[in-house]
Parts: structure tokens; C-alpha cells; sequence
């Protein structure tokens, strides 16, 4: 534990909660010593308000993205072309469930109940990320969105295992490892139909074509648009800023599109000597701002879809918790009715 956290654990409020702290101005001091330091903060530790409002704001968005996350693909599990595929994909879908999952316990740690959140993402109250309101419309989409969203996810959210808060962190080390099978099945699903038949090839020419650019859009607005980044790096959450991380996926990206024998669909994408990187064209800030607002393609269609999905499992989570709290009288020795509500 940090050499400062003995000054920041005592008395933690929750969340959002207003608390009068006599001692405040020396557990800002150990806050930032410790941040400075590379010390993680743990939920313990006394942190500012609006350091835990970022967290949660930011886990939020990137738990209700991997669950969203889910259905572009899961479009495409009872037509995948062999059982092999099929498998795959099933896979990847339940790992990103999975992600939701490590994400939606990060953010409980900061005082946030699930329920909470969910409804925020149902009521459009909280954002997910862009890039799942564009349609998966042939299988090559499958292979496209893992290796160019995937590749993404990955660029952002390898430095975030060394964000200074350790349930984030800790949790995105797992989601990591799996992000990176992610990128190299859509890899190496898009190099057997680039290798294939020339419809094959031009089908999937034709999903990079319409995914690159929403994937540059994933890392969020350029820098002197983007409200949070300063802040967030000074508090170490982020450690890049939203264009150093595009750039170095379009840097990753080029080579690698080269060996698929796909090109990347922007005639501005050249080697610059002078600066050691590709400069690319110009991005569509317009279509981006107009997707958070709710106007993508299938804004509307993902919204419904978990809404539905939500109610449609509430039987799932009655059972769950009904069954948690006879586990739990076992071992208490108190009983419980059906619903999990103590009998007399
Ligand atoms: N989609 C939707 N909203 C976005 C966005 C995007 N691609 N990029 C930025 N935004 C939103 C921000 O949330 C913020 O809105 P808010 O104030 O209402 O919260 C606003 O646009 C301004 O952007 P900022 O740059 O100021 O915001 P941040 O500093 O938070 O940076 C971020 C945005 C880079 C996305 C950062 O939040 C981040 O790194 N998040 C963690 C990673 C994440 O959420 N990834 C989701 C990708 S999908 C995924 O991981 C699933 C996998 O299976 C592929």
C-alpha cells in the first residue's frame, strides 16, 4: 500500500456526497503526492470529489460500451460460415459480457450501484462508445470491427493498466489480454477473405472501407476539443492524450493493412520523414457529434434492443439473487422465502 494512503483512507464519503473534512487540504496534499508518485488509489483512500465523478463517469461509459458492444456481432453468430467461426464468436460476445462485468464492479467500488448506472445507459443519460451505432452488414464486418475496433479498444486501454485508479486498472490487465485475441481473430478472419475469392476480397475491402473511419472516431474529439483530457492526465487516469493514442493506431494499422492486402480508404495517408509517422485526412467531426447526439444508424435499435433485453432478464435476476440469499442462510443459519426476503 502507498506511503501516503495512511493520510487519505480514514473516512471516505460516498460518492457525490457532500462531507464537511476538517483535514481536507492535507489529504489533497497526500492525494496528489501520491498520484505524483505513481501510487495507486484504491476505494479506501480518500479521494476528491470530482476525481471519483471522472472515474465513474469514464468506467461507466466503457462498461455500458462493452455490453452494447455485444450486439453488432452477435448479428452475426447464427450466420457465421463454419462451426469453427461460430465458436469464435460466441466467445469473443461472452468475453465482452464479461468485460461489462469486471467494469461494472470497478465503478461499484467508487460507490455506484449497477442499477444505477444501467438506468442512466437506458435513459440516455450516459454515453457508449460511438463506434456501436454502425450496422455489421456482411460477415467480413465481423473480422473488421476485430481488428480495427478491437485494435482500438486496445490502443486506448493498454495505458489504462497503469491508471492510477487500481480497480480500473487492474481490471483492464484481464480485458487487455483479451482484447488482444479479439484483434487477432478479426485479423486473421479478414486475411482468409482477403486470400479468397475476389468477392471475398471485395467484401472485405468494403467493411474496412466503412469501419476505418468510426474506428479513428473511437479515441474521442481531437485534443483541443476534448473537455476531460487535461485533467484526466493530470490525474493520471489517462497517460495519453486522445490524439497521440489515434496516431499511434493509424501508425499500428498501415503495415498491417498492407499485409492483409487491403488498402485504408484515405488518399491523405502518407509517411511523414520529418515527423517519423503517417499523416492521414482530415476526420468527419460533424458525423462523430451527430452520433453522440443519438443520429447514428443504429442509435435507436441498440438503445431498444437493451432496454428489451434488460426486462426480458429481470426473471434471471430474481432467480440469481433469490438463490444467492438461500446460499447465504445456509450459512447464517436464516431462512429465506422464494423472493430472497427473510421469513419470520
Ligand atoms: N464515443 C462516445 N462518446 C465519446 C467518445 C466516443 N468514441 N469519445 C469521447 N466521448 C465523449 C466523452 O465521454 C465525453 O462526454 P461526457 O462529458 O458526456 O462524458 C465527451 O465525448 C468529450 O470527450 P473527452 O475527450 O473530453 O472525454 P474523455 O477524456 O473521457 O476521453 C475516451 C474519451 C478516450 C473514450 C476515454 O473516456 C476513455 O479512454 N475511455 C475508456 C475506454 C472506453 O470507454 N472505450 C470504449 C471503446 S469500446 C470497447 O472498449 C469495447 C471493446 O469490446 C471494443
Amino acid at each position: 500500500m502507498a506511503t501516503a494512503a495512511a493520510h487519505r483512507t480514514a473516512g471516505a464519503p460516498a460518492y457525490g456526497a457532500p462531507h464537511a473534512d476538517p483535514d481536507g487540504d492535507a489529504r489533497q496534499r497526500a492525494f496528489d503526492a501520491a498520484v505524483a508518485a505513481d501510487e495507486r488509489v484504491e476505494p479506501r483512500d480518500w479521494m476528491p470529489d470530482a476525481y471519483r465523478a471522472t472515474l465513474v463517469r469514464q468506467i461507466a461509459q466503457h462498461a455500458h460500451s462493452e455490453i452494447i458492444g455485444m450486439q453488432p456481432e452477435a448479428n452475426w453468430i447464427t450466420r457465421a460460415p463454419s462451426l469453427r467461426r461460430k465458436a469464435i464468436l460466441m466467445a469473443k460476445v461472452q468475453d465482452e459480457a464479461g468485460h461489462g462485468l469486471y467494469l461494472y464492479s470497478a465503478a461499484e467500488t467508487l460507490g455506484v450501484s449497477r442499477d444505477e448506472l444501467l438506468d442512466k445507459l437506458h435513459s440516455g443519460r450516459q454515453k457508449y462508445s460511438s463506434i456501436f451505432n454502425y450496422p455489421t452488414l456482411t460477415w467480413a464486418d465481423v473480422g473488421a470491427i476485430g481488428w480495427l475496433v478491437d485494435g482500438a479498444a486496445i490502443t486506448n486501454q493498454v495505458p489504462l493498466c497503469r491508471c492510477s485508479y487500481g480497480p480500473y486498472a487492474r481490471a483492464m490487465v484481464r480485458v487487455c489480454k483479451e482484447e488482444s485475441f479479439h484483434q487477432r481473430q478479426g485479423y486473421e478472419l479478414l486475411l482468409a477473405l482477403s486470400r479468397g475469392t475476389p468477392e471475398q476480397h471485395a467484401m472485405a475491402q468494403d467493411a474496412v472501407d466503412r469501419w476505418w473511419w468510426p474506428s479513428l472516431m473511437m479515441f474521442g474529439p481531437p485534443d483541443d476539443a476534448s473537455q476531460h483530457s487535461a485533467q484526466s492526465m493530470a490525474w493520471k487516469i489517462k497517460r495519453h492524450s486522445n490524439d497521440e493514442l489515434r496516431q499511434r493506431f493509424v501508425d499500428i494499422c498501415v503495415p498491417q493493412a498492407e499485409s492483409l492486402g487491403l488498402t485504408l480508404p484515405d488518399p491523405d495517408l502518407k509517411w511523414n520523414e520529418e515527423h517519423g509517422r503517417h499523416d492521414f485526412g482530415a476526420i468527419d467531426w460533424t458525423e462523430f457529434w451527430d452520433v453522440l447526439k443519438g443520429n447514428g444508424p443504429c442509435n435507436e435499435q441498440r438503445l431498444t434492443q437493451r432496454r428489451r433485453a434488460h426486462d426480458e432478464g429481470a426473471w434471471v435476476r430474481e432467480a440469481a439473487a433469490a438463490h444467492a440469499a438461500k446460499h447465504a442462510a445456509k450459512h447464517t443459519g436464516k431462512h429465506t422465502g422464494p423472493t430472497g426476503v427473510e421469513q419470520a
